[in-house]
């Protein structure tokens, strides 16, 4: 597995490879759910290049960048056993060298949900992702549905700036407790890692209601607030019940929907959701 630090070195890299390339985007501190999109890009691709880098662009100014987990060579074991072709592991300065001046500015749906709790969170995510298409020019590229709301936004950049490059969205690894896998569960002790169920207990709870033939979209929201309400040691961000395409609050349920959620469990923020067809 070729460990490449500078974008020199990645341009080298990707001009000696025949065949079709997938890529998997990640921050690091890698888990079950990034190790998922790595496997399918190695069944459908001839090469694999996963890229780690913590993001400085798409964190706001009070959020976690500095703390957010690292443990290269750890994420660097579990990449080699995977069998991972190539990693790029670029630094913040080669990025974004002084003087960077140019963003990808995402439009209507990147203004709610995610986009609204954190302002200029997709602005980073799409500029973040748009330079790694251009650097390493994947046939494919794989995402979690675990941020369901990147995806869209990530889909529609694609489709808007015709870049060349399939998007594969695969399923939300979950813990056995339905947890999603995320590198913020570290930032958890153990009474806030058995309240943090309280997010995929709600989502369980709106698609037994909408399975049931809940229509009213306000008492989906309602009852999943209540039992999150519940739980001493959550707070809600958002609850949202949204058309799957447009992220658009639904007053009616129609399908497909997006449940989904952003919950802080004391000083952590964890999201989740669930696509109801
Ligand atoms: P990160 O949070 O490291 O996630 C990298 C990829 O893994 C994303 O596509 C994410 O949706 C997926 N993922 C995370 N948890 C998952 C889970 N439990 N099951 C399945 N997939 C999961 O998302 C980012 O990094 C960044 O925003 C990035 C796209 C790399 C741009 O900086």
């Amino acid at each position: 597995m070729k460990v490449l630090r500078s974008i020199g070195a990645i341009r080298d890299y990707r001009k000696q490879l025949a065949g079709s390339v997938g890529l998997v985007p990640t921050m690091g501190f890698l888990h079950e759910g990034h190790l998922s999109l790595v496997r399918r890009s190695k069944a459908e691709c001839e090469h694999t290049v996963v890229s780690i880098f913590v993001n400085p662009t798409q964190f706001g100014p009070d959020e976690d960048f500095g703390a957010y987990p690292r443990d290269t060579d750890l994420d660097l074991k579990l990449l080699e056993n995977s069998g991972a072709d190539a990693v790029f592991l670029p630094g913040a300065g080669e990025m974004y060298p002084p003087g960077t001046d140019i963003f990808v500015v995402p439009g209507k749906i990147a203004d709610r949900l995610e986009g609204s709790a954190r302002p200029g969170h997709f602005r980073g995510v799409a500029t973040v992702v748009l330079k790694l298409f251009n650097l390493i020019q994947p046939q494919r590229a794989y995402f979690g549905q675990k941020d369901a709301q990147q995806t869209a936004v990530i889909r529609k950049m694609v489709a808007d700036l015709d870049v060349p490059v399939e998007i594969k969205v695969l399923p939300t690894v979950r813990e056995s407790d339905g947890l999603a896998m995320s590198s913020r569960n570290t930032y958890l002790n153990p009474a806030e890692r058995s309240a943090a169920t309280v997010l995929y207990r709600s989502l369980k709870l709106a698609q037994e209601l909408i399975n049931g033939g809940e229509k009213d979209a306000e008492i989906v929201r309602q009852r999943m607030t209540e039992l999150i309400l519940a739980e001493p040691l959550a707070r809600v961000d958002y609850v949202s019940v949204a058309d799957a395409r447009s992220l658009e609050e639904l007053t009616f349920v129609t399908s497909p929907v997006l449940v989904s959620l952003a919950v802080r469990i004391g000083r952590t923020r964890l999201i989740d959701n669930v696509m109801l067809a």
